[in-house]
């Protein structure tokens, strides 16, 4: 079989690698793919995520059984209607189905008609009317823009000022562009955030192992937010019966409220959970696998990851059984110094002769240049993972792997983690 994944980074990557186990699997294209990638695809550098004409056109002259569409931008833009027009199987959301991530405004307003948990809130598209509604909240308070914005898209004021500065940022600055025409004003919630990313099918649903991101560029949460500087998996403060309660108040009502609305959702559901005192509540959706939680999250699943796609795309999901691995993945990012603010490309990375069995690194931002030299290409480099029978002894190897790959500037969090060891303590 030939496969097309759509998309160049260390999430990419990890469903590549996991694809590549299946052996019917011949070629794997990635449009465009990266430096590191190229190891394990044919990477088609000319080609963009965002470039569907493109990827209709590779898909069709080169005899591809299925395509992954994995990045958010590619699955808003329509990618897997278009395909699917063209005759080619996929995974993932088509563009309706996609709205639940490319518009809060969406998921917020189907949230609060189904019953599903989470934060509650107010839509403006006049910023005069958000300033007056910000005068009497309290605070911390939480503005998001309406659309996509790279994972930026969220302002945490602490009082009336910053909550008016938010506003003109994003309202009048428009620094996220259109995304920015209309804003979300919800109440701050509290407590542990897990991420649980799911197979569905539209009816089926199939959680995977729960993961635990890092978004804050330095140690100790501190710092601007990142894409994500590491993950670990399994989230301990995610329980089998908190598990059970996301079951049947999250997971299940919200693929009713798709088929209901007449978009059910096939591909990764994203859930990006806070288990609040009240109990678990719903941060955010996401219409596609993390990055990087799909880079600890992969490596446990069992099941073949091709098997599985095909079963969500042919409605099948509910006949297949996903079975995990016992044990526990984590992932160290390798990031260019001054990311997530200004960073320099184009720095050599050198790897050790050989790295542990154990340890897999997923490449996110590299490219490989002329003379076949590999170089830093983005903020986010690498993803150095290992997966050990503890998360303990996980992080302990993903940790001592990075220490032996360089390059300039080269720059991680130290304790990935560390909240995920205490709460395993705490149990
Ligand atoms: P999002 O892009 O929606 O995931 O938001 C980014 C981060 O902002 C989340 O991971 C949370 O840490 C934080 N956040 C978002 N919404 C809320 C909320 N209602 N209360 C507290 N923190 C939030
Ligand atoms: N790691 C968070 C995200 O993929 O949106």
């Amino acid at each position: 079989m030939n496969l097309l994944v759509v998309g160049g980074g260390g999430r990419e990557h990890a469903i590549i690698k996991k694809l590549k186990e299946n052996p019917a699997v011949e070629t794997i294209y990635a449009l465009p793919g990266n430096g590191g990638i190229a190891q394990d695809a044919v990477c088609v550098p000319e080609i963009g995520a965002k470039d569907i004409p493109a990827i209709v056109d590779f898909a069709k002259s080169h005899a591809i059984d299925f395509a992954v569409v994995a990045p958010d931008d590619p699955l808003a833009l329509g990618c897997v209607d278009r395909l699917h027009e063209a005759g080619i199987p996929c995974f993932g959301p088509d563009a309706k189905a996609a709205r639940i991530e490319s518009s809060k405004v969406f998921s917020k307003n189907l949230m609060k008609k189904y019953g599903i948990p989470t934060a509650r809130y107010e839509v403006f598209d006049d910023p005069a009317k958000a300033l007056a509604y910000l005068k009497d909240a309290s605070f911390p308070i939480v503005i998001k823009a309406d659309g996509l914005a790279l994972g930026k898209g969220v302002l945490i004021p602490q009082n009336l000022q910053e909550a008016e500065d938010a506003v003109k940022t994003i309202m009048e600055d428009k620094v996220f562009g259109a995304s920015g025409n209309e804003i979300v004003v919800e109440e701050f919630l509290t407590g542990p955030e897990v991420s649980v990313l799911a197979f569905t099918d539209g009816t089926a649903i199939a959680p995977m192992v729960s993961s635990m991101d890092h978004k804050r560029a330095g140690d100790g949460d501190t710092g601007l937010n990142t894409g994500g500087m590491g993950t670990v998996a399994p989230n301990p403060c995610y329980t089998p019966e908190i598990a059970q309660v996301c079951m049947d108040t999250i997971f299940l009502p919200t693929l009713a409220a798709m088929r209901a609305e007449g978009c059910p959702f096939q591909g990764c559901l994203y859930f990006g959970l806070m288990l609040t005192p009240d109990g678990p509540k719903v941060i955010e959706y996401n219409c596609r696998f993390g990055d990087p939680e799909t880079q600890v999250v992969l490596p446990l699943l069992k099941t073949d990851l091709l098997t599985v796609m095909q079963a969500v795309e042919n409605r099948t999901l509910g006949d297949l059984k996903v079975e995990w691995h016992d044990g526990a993945a984590a992932c160290v990012i390798l990031a260019s110094g001054g990311y997530p603010s200004h960073y320099e490309k184009g720095k050599v990375i050198t790897f050790p002769a050989s790295l542990p069995e154990n340890v897999t690194v997923y490449h996110a931002g590299d490219k490989l240049t002329e003379s076949g030299e590999l170089v830093t290409n983005g903020g986010r480099v690498l993803g150095v993972t290992a997966s050990a029978p503890t998360l303990k002894e996980a992080l302990k190897d993903a940790y001592a792997a990075a220490a032996t790959i360089h390059f300039e500037g080269a720059y991680m969090r130290h304790d990935i983690g560390r909240r995920a060891l205490a709460a395993l303590e705490e149990r």
